[in-house]
């Protein structure tokens, strides 16, 4: 690694109006695979890196909480070959990088219906949240058969459930109550959303959490998404007037 990141990172430790939550839509695996013939599985293998890059500058930077958008309720349509090599692909990574992920103090969670995992992703998943539980750094979520608007429904059966019950009125379902639903409660809304591979659509990810939201979509394909972009999508966000529908 430069000096030079080095040197940003350090600036960027002490600068003002850091993100609590950074949430990133890494797109662009296959189209990276495809301009170099490559199978779309070697994207999704070039897109290990930068999630280590994520995870180690996020926690250097101390941001607290990083959300990556890993596999969407969608992505289960893909081809069964490349879902069932993402999946294993998930558990290797899982198994080696523990060890690098306790270094960094960093913890995992996940959201999303996961009772459409495999059984084995499950478990690897378990044991590594498992380990890292007793960690007090960064706090890593893989959104993992995630869908925003089914996160949005079950939370709705949840309140209604509460309602059928006659736990809660009708009255007292708030914006405070929903979000007690949401997959991870705990979960702050990120204060910076972004999109790799120049998209300029949110793909059904965390659609309740980034009401306000600062959006930086790059170019940059995910195997490409290096320090410097990074740095430069928090750089941008720090420049952004957050006005919440209210005037300066
Ligand atoms: C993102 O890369 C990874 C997942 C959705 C699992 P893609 O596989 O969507 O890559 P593109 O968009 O086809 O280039
Ligand atoms: C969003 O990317 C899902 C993930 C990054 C996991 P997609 O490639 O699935 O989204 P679309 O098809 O471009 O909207
Ligand atoms: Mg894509």
């Amino acid at each position: 690694m430069s000096h030079d990141i080095d040197d940003q990172i350090e600036a960027l430790k002490s600068s003002p109006n850091l993100p609590r939550h950074v949430a990133i839509i890494m797109d662009g695996n296959g189209r990276w695979a495809k301009k170099r013939r490559l199978p779309r599985l070697a994207g999704h293998r070039a897109g290990r890196e930068p999630v280590r890059m994520c995870v180690r500058t996020c926690a250097r930077i101390g941001i607290e909480y990083l959300t990556l958008y890993t596999f969407s309720l969608e992505n289960w349509h893909r081809p069964s070959a490349e879902v069932s090599g993402l999946m294993m692909f998930l558990e290797d990574v899982l198994k080696k990088e523990y060890l690098e992920l306790n270094e960094n103090g960093v913890t995992l969670q996940v959201i999303g219906r996961r009772d459409m995992l495999p059984e084995n992703t499950r478990a690897v998943l378990d044991e590594t949240m498992q380990k890292l539980s007793g960690n007090d750094g960064l706090r890593l979520t893989l959104a993992l058969s995630y869908g925003g608007r089914a996160e949005i429904l079950d939370a709705a059966r949840g309140l209604a459930a509460e309602v059928s019950r006659g736990k809660i009125g009708l009255e007292e379902i708030t914006e405070e109550r929903f979000r007690e639903h949401l997959y991870d409660p705990n979960l702050p809304d990120p204060d910076l959303l972004v999109r790799t591979s120049g998209e300029l659509r949110v793909s059904n990810f965390l659609l309740w959490q980034i009401a306000y939201s600062e959006i930086v979509v790059t170019d940059v394909l995910w195997p490409d998404f290096k320090e410097k972009h990074l740095i430069g999508a928090i750089m941008e966000y720090q420049k952004r007037e957050r006005r919440y529908g209210m005037t300066p």
